[in-house]
């Protein structure tokens, strides 16, 4: 059985749409372990974009990712990971099809709502990093 984080971003939760993404996770049947609310600190958001850090839309990022509260979810499945990722739908909201969290809710590159891991190192570091595990 395989496990990921998910972070839903500060837009999430601002618009009201925490219930709706997280039934559409229930609903595919993967499982909740862990939820919980947190604010980011500049540092965090550093260490977790740090592939991005000197990027012209990173003050921006880290500008949104600190505007309000994230949600961090520990949740485990089949095939979880990329599940996931093709639950959220691509980066771009403008490409994510739609049926995707991003495809059915979101048009803005920064505010897409939902953050996943990529891999199954790196759902473990961020699992870590947001103290799930
Ligand atoms: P995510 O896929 O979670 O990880 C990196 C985040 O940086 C991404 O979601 C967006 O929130 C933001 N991002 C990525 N690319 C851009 C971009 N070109 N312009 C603005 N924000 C971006």
């Amino acid at each position: 059985m395989e496990e990921t984080f998910a972070m839903l971003k500060p837009d999430a939760i601002e618009r009201g749409l925490v219930g709706n993404i997280i039934s559409r996770i229930e609903n595919k049947g993967y499982k909740i372990i862990q939820m919980r609310t947190s604010h980011l600190t500049a540092d965090l958001i550093k260490e977790h974009y740090q592939h991005h850090l000197g990027k012209a839309f990173y003050p921006k990022l880290e500008a949104f990712m600190m505007r309000d509260q994230v949600l961090f979810i520990h949740l485990s499945g089949p095939n979880c990971i990329e599940g996931m990722r093709l639950l959220a739908g691509a980066t771009n909201p403008n490409e994510a099809l739609p049926g995707s969290i991003r495809g059915d809710f979101a048009f803005d590159m920064t505010e897409n709502l939902i953050h996943t891991s990529d891999s199954p190192e790196t759902a473990q570091i961020e699992l870590r990093r947001f103290a799930l595990i």
